[in-house]
């Protein structure tokens, strides 16, 4: 397998978040479900989304607000569009960043017919100012104006119609209590198991049109690291490759020499996950080393690992994390072939 240096974060195959190859076509809004029941796996959300809804439509309430938390590339977003659908309202799209201003929120909050789904992806990073002008609004459905400045200024009180807001993060801990406590509904996403992300798969490959056995999609699923996201957009690679070098059928050979010339292993590790194993296990005898360290001896952000490698590679149990810094596991120098004295096994 070749190992290159030079990485392109924004495009890094295995990254969980959208990158721009997910998005330059219509493929990506065809393959999300539509109904709870088209929706594959996360059941206990599920499950608990199935009663508020059924139970507001029948007291022909809206929704309480919701907020859905867990990493990213599991759905949040899809599940927040089956919400809309399954109670039958608009769906409207924002995300923290880009409400910059509380105006920008107020004309958002303003334009929602009753009932509407308001969905505020990343709502973390919501300013204060803004939060500040959510509150009323999730509590009363009002918007309170402040018109003039000064000692002639005074403040009126706007209605809105009802509405649910559906907020997603990848940090619940990083939203602000009084924020957190407006959120009648809380639910986390979990990875989902190789099992559920076969079906995944298996129901994209009907969408696209796509020939793919069962051992294929295994395969796939395999090195998707938890996450329909990595999936769909191997599924869409590996096509390539199937009508290229194969009958045009996904097979576990054909995802076998298509994950392995990008450089995704049988775990999903990518060339950056190897390599910040090796530093850990060459470098600095497997640990503990700290996270700045580690950054800078390959020439990554902190952030970097901190966000984009560590949270598989603890799922895996590759890493752990100690007081006193990283360790890479037993398990870990297993999977790169190395002994503890950084030799590599024969
Ligand atoms: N596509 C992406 N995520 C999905 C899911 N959870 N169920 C079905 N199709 C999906």
């Amino acid at each position: 397998m070749i190992e290159t240096n030079d990485f392109d974060l924004e495009n890094r195959i295995v990254a969980p978040e959208l990158i721009k190859a997910d998005t330059t076509d219509d493929v990506d809004l065809n393959l999300r479900p539509k109904t709870l029941d088209e929706y594959i796996g996360q059941e206990k959300v599920k499950e608990n989304l199935k009663i508020y809804i059924e139970a507001a439509k029948k007291r022909g309430d809206t929704l309480d607000h919701v907020l859905l938390y867990g990493p990213p590339g599991l759905g949040k977003t899809t599940l927040s569009g089956i919400i809309a659908h399954e109670m039958g309202v608009n769906f409207r799209v924002t995300s923290g960043p880009a409400i910059e201003k509380p105006g920008d929120l107020a004309a958002l909050l303003t334009n929602l017919q009753e009932g509407d789904v308001l969905f505020i992806d990343e709502i973390h990073r919501l300013s204060r100012a803004i939060e500040e002008v959510l509150y009323p609004a999730l509590e009363d459905f009002a918007l309170d104006i402040i018109i003039g400045k000064g000692p002639s200024a005074r403040s009126i009180r706007i209605d809105l119609n009802k509405f649910t807001l559906v907020g997603a993060t990848t940090r619940a801990g990083q939203l602000t209590s009084p924020l957190r406590d407006r959120f009648g509904v809380i639910e986390r996403l979990e990875l989902y198991s190789k099992e559920e992300l076969c079906d995944i798969i298996m129901r994209s490959s009907v969408i696209l049109g796509v020939a793919c056995d069962k051992e294929g999609a295994y395969e796939l699923a395999s090195r998707s690291r938890g996450t329909p996201r990595i999936a769909n957009r191997f599924l869409k690679r590996v096509r390539d490759y199937a009508d290229i070098m194969g009958n045009g059928k996904v097979t576990k050979e054909i995802v076998k020499i298509a994950l392995d010339r990008m450089e995704v292993d049988n775990l999903g590790l990518d060339g950056l996950d190897r390599r910040l194993l090796t530093m850990m296990i060459k470098g600095y005898n497997g640990g503990p080393v700290g996270l700045e360290t580690l950054a800078s001896a390959i020439g990554e952000e902190a952030v970097t690992i901190e966000d984009v490698c560590e949270p598989y590679l603890m799922q895996l149990g590759f890493i752990s994390r100690t007081p006193r810094g990283r360790c890479a596991t037993d398990l870990a120098y297993k999977h790169l072939g190395l002994l503890k004295d950084g030799q590599t096994t024969l």
